[in-house]
């Protein structure tokens, strides 16, 4: 197989496209040899009056990646701690400087930059029919404290040279191809997880919250924004928000985080569907007591009930009927807290995930209903179940997943279907655009620490896919 590289005949406009090699000649009839291939590399039907091919050229998709890496490593400086740690926390000094260096290195690429109020950050090339909706990428660049340099950063860093690739081969964009910096992929600072990807999606009630949403310091949102330069004179959030009809298609390229890739020798995970996790508060309370006065029988010890909700989340979890729904107890405080009295009040933090909402949901359910039955049997008090969150699950969609697997096929690399276990901002983008994500496997899977590490070639294989799959989604 070989990069093949085309002339427009009605426009000064190169199509770059695979082609399994057979003679290219120029045409206008539809059964020619070079319009199938151009209807196979897009998977549409391409519109007959608007382009025919000539030959020129071979080309190959080269990634810098010695560029690349210098790219992740010189990011990785803006961070409150010392290397090989990262920790970028949204909206202050070191945030902004490693948004000032993106931005940067999109005009170096030739994209026009643009922010919104919340500081989402578009870089967009242009394509030739720039009225159709454009494709777009992109991944997040903040970090938890003490973690590492790739996560988020390889779809934000690989997505710019992933156009610069496509550029140097000569390829132009039919649809405009467009790469999203999210704000705030981590819920460190506001507790808001996807908070970018959240409001382009259009939550009203995350831009409601925002006006009255305040970080450990007391500092608010609007307050550490306006620090930063973002939503200088607008409190309203909703002006955030994206049309349904916005992209095309959305892709994010992402390291694994889970170590199935590197244990199997796989270059490429092609994400079929991203797990949500639901978030649920629990409190029991009883009277609580001393530890020798209080006679067995005549206890109500809120930490035995929460003890027995633990195991019944097991229970449910491992019963759903699906290998993917997982329980976790995090968090469990028992008050007061001393060796010789009996625990007064519980506290017990849930999280439930699953790729099928109803599953999840069904689970959630059951946990209610034991939780209340426990409470009735231990003569407690259920004083809380509140449901903290409860996104639903998303699910990639058929042609972008398409695209990633004919990508990574023509490019000889290997690929497997895989569940994102973890969520990203794609699980938002889907909402409003057919989504697709791209894995790339990392050391041992470690991520969200200092270790975190993928190979140089794991992160070209990754750029190439991102770019070929770019490349067949804009022309379609
Ligand atoms: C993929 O493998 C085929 C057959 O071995 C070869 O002809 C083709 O050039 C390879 N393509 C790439 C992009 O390496
Ligand atoms: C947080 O700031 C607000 C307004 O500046 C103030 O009214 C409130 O008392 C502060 N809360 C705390 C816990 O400091
Ligand atoms: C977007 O689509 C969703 C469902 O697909 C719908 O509920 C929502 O109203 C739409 N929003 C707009 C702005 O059209
Ligand atoms: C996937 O996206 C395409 C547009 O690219 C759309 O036509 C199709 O309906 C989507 N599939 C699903 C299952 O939503
Ligand atoms: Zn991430």
């Amino acid at each position: 197989m070989s990069w093949k590289f085309f002339v427009s005949h009605s426009l000064p406009l190169f199509f770059l496209f695979f082609f399994y090699s057979f003679p290219l000649i120029s045409t206008k009839h539809n059964d020619d040899p070079t319009f199938k291939t151009m209807h196979d590399f897009s998977g549409y039907p391409v519109d007959e009056s608007s382009h025919t091919f000539t030959p020129s050229n071979s080309i190959s998709l080269s990634v810098d990646i010695q560029a690349l890496q210098k790219q992740i490593d010189e990011l990785s400086t803006f961070s409150d701690t010392p290397a090989p740690s990262v920790t970028r926390i949204l909206y202050t000094e070191n945030d902004v400087l490693a948004r000032r260096y993106v931005k940067n290195l999109m005009g170096l690429a030739g994209l026009s930059v643009t922010e919104d109020v919340v500081g989402n950050i578009f870089g967009r090339w242009d394509g030739y029919e720039p009225k159709l909706t454009a494709v777009a990428t992109g991944s997040h660049i903040d970090a938890i404290p003490y973690s590492g340099k790739y996560d988020g950063v390889v779809g934000v860093l690989g997505a710019i040279e992933a156009i610069n690739a496509l550029k140097r081969s000569g390829f132009k964009p039919k649809r405009s191809l467009e790469i999203i910096l999210f704000t705030s992929e981590e819920p460190t600072r506001f507790g808001i997880s996807c908070l970018g990807s959240r409001l382009l999606a259009g939550s009203e009630a995350l831009a409601e919250a925002l006006k009255a949403t305040v970080d450990g310091q007391n500092i608010s949102f609007l307050e550490a924004a306006r620090s930063a330069g973002y939503a200088r004179d607008e409190d309203d959030l909703s002006r955030v928000f994206l049309k349904n009809d916005s992209y095309s298609a959305f892709v994010e390229l992402h390291i694994e985080q889970a170590p199935i890739l590197e244990e199997e020798g796989i270059s490429i995970g092609v994400v079929t569907n991203i797990a949500a996790p639901a978030s649920i508060k629990v409190d029991f309370e009883g009277n609580g007591g001393h530890a020798g006065g209080v006679l067995m029988p005549d206890r109500n010890d809120a930490g035995l009930a929460a003890a027995e909700l633990m195991l019944a989340i097991e229970k449910h979890a491992t019963e759903s009927g699906s290998l993917d729904t997982v329980g976790t107890v995090g968090i469990l405080e028992l008050y007061p807290g001393a060796i010789n009295s009996i625990p007064s009040k519980a506290h017990l933090e849930i999280d439930v995930r699953d790729i099928e909402e109803s599953f999840r949901n069904a689970v959630i359910n059951k946990i209610h209903k034991a939780a209340k039955s426990i409470a009735k049997k231990r003569k407690v008090t259920l004083s809380e179940f509140k449901i903290i969150n409860q996104d639903p699950p998303a699910h990639s969609n058929g042609s972008v997943i398409k695209a990633v697997v004919d990508a990574s096929d023509e490019l000889n690399l290997t690929y497997k279907y895989m569940i994102s276990r973890a969520y990203h901002d794609s699980l938002f983008m889907a909402r409003i655009a057919p989504m697709g994500m791209i894995f790339i496997p990392c050391y041992k899977g470690y991520s969200h620490k200092p270790e975190e590490y993928a190979s140089p070639q794991d992160l070209e294989n990754g750029v190439k896919v991102l770019a070929l799959t770019l490349a067949k989604l804009s022309l379609r």
